[in-house]
């Protein structure tokens, strides 16, 4: 199975933790289809950890659905997110037991993923909690890549053992398609900023087939659901976004896409943003310039396909603060007679060909985005 861009989707985790069934699952569906996001590209909804009986079937061995949350089973429910055009994704777990304590596919990994492949599942997030510990990580992953590739049906890997053991090292070579690269994010600015922060010297490991993932999205959750926190604002969520968009990060929703905002819905379904994340040259961004005395602020540059460009400018400081870029930074230097013709993103305002220098003034926790053509002045 081919996966060349950074997958799409919504994952249940974030809002409602442990408290799933069919019935929001269901919903789910049919509000990603009412709210445009299948229309954008989010094709996946995934189960996440907490939709199996606490314990194995004694005979089959098999891991059985929670006959409470899920009466009709997972493939009814399955059936149903195919039916409104929707992927379905669920979960498991390197270890013996998921991290909220459920049954892992250690030692049952060709089983398991049997059993998904009978549910019509397309997409398996795999944890790392309750691993015996001499275990070795890479080979768990190598075990599960290599039986969900002999079940008979394609499902997406998307491994998740939250950057340890220096996954980025080997984890292509498992054949998972994306790989959490942190811990856990929770609503709050400070967490994201640093999630994205730490994975900046290693988006030169993501690309086609095998994706860094700095972890499932809090856009639109303002500070609820299951990793609620603090929360943050629609200016934070905005900086979130071209984040994740900048770095070709998979974008798996977490908010309750059934009551959005009409802010988060717009955020998410943004077609330029998503054109960013999406770029078929899946490059990583590098960093252009960064504040000489203030390191909350900087620029990142992404090339893009057909000579074209992102720049976003970051203040992430509390202060109102002028970002500088010198475009000699950037790679083009004020002799080369050559300029970006920049165009704001989220404005669509034409700011003209820049070059040398500029210095716009960014707003505390502001993004300015601007994709822009290299052509001659
Ligand atoms: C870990 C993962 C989370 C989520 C929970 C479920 O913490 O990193 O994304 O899947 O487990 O228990």
């Amino acid at each position: 199975m081919n996966v060349m861009l950074p997958p799409m989707g919504f994952n249940t985790w974030n809002t409602f933790g442990a408290s799933i069934n069919e019935k929001v699952v269901m919903e789910t569906a049919d509000a990603m289809v009412a709210n445009g996001l299948l229309e954008a590209g989010y094709k996946y909804l995934v189960i996440d950890d907490c939709w199996s009986e606490y314990e194995r079937d004694p005979v089959t061995k098999k891991i059985v659905p929670c006959k409470e949350k899920f009466p009709n089973g997972m493939k009814y429910v399955s059936d149903y997110v195919h039916s409104k055009g929707l992927l379905f994704g669920m979960y498991s777990c390197a270890g013996v037991r998921t991290c909220a304590d459920y049954p892992g596919s250690f030692d049952y990994e060709f089983l398991d993923a049997e059993t998904f492949a009978e549910y019509g599942v397309d997409f398996l997030k795999y944890d790392f909690c309750f691993k015996p510990q001499t275990a070795n990580g890479p080979m768990l992953y190598r075990r599960m890549g290599m039986a969900l590739r002999a079940c008979g049906r394609d499902i997406l890997f998307s491994a998740c053992n939250w950057g340890v053991d220096d996954v980025h090292s080997w984890i292509r070579s498992t054949g998972a398609h994306m790989y959490r690269s942190t811990y856990d994010i929770n609503d709050s600015f400070e967490s994201f900023t640093e999630i994205a922060g730490s994975q900046i010297d290693k988006l030169c490991y993501s690309a086609p087939n095998c994706f860094n993932d700095i972890d499932m999205l809090t856009i639109g959750m303002y500070g609820k659901g299951n990793v609620g926190s603090t929360g943050c604002n629609d200016i934070d969520y905005k900086m979130q976004f071209v984040l994740w968009c900048m770095y070709s990060a998979p974008l798996m929703i977490g908010c309750d896409v059934r009551n959005m905002s009409d802010a988060a819905k717009a955020l998410l379904t943004n077609k330029d943003l998503i054109a960013i994340n999406q770029d078929p040259d899946v490059r990583p961004p590098f960093v252009a310039t960064t504040h000489p005395w203030n390191n909350r602020c900087k620029v990142l540059v992404k090339m893009l396909a057909d000579n074209e460009y992102a720049f976003a400018f970051f203040n992430m400081s509390d202060h109102k603060a002028k970002v500088p870029l010198y475009f000699f930074d950037a790679g083009v230097p004020a002799s080369s007679g050559y300029g970006f013709d920049m165009t704001d993103v989220f404005t669509g305002e034409n700011i003209g060909i820049k070059s040398d220098y500029m210095c716009p003034v960014v707003d505390s926790h502001e993004t300015l985005l601007y994709r822009a053509k290299l052509v001659k002045i």
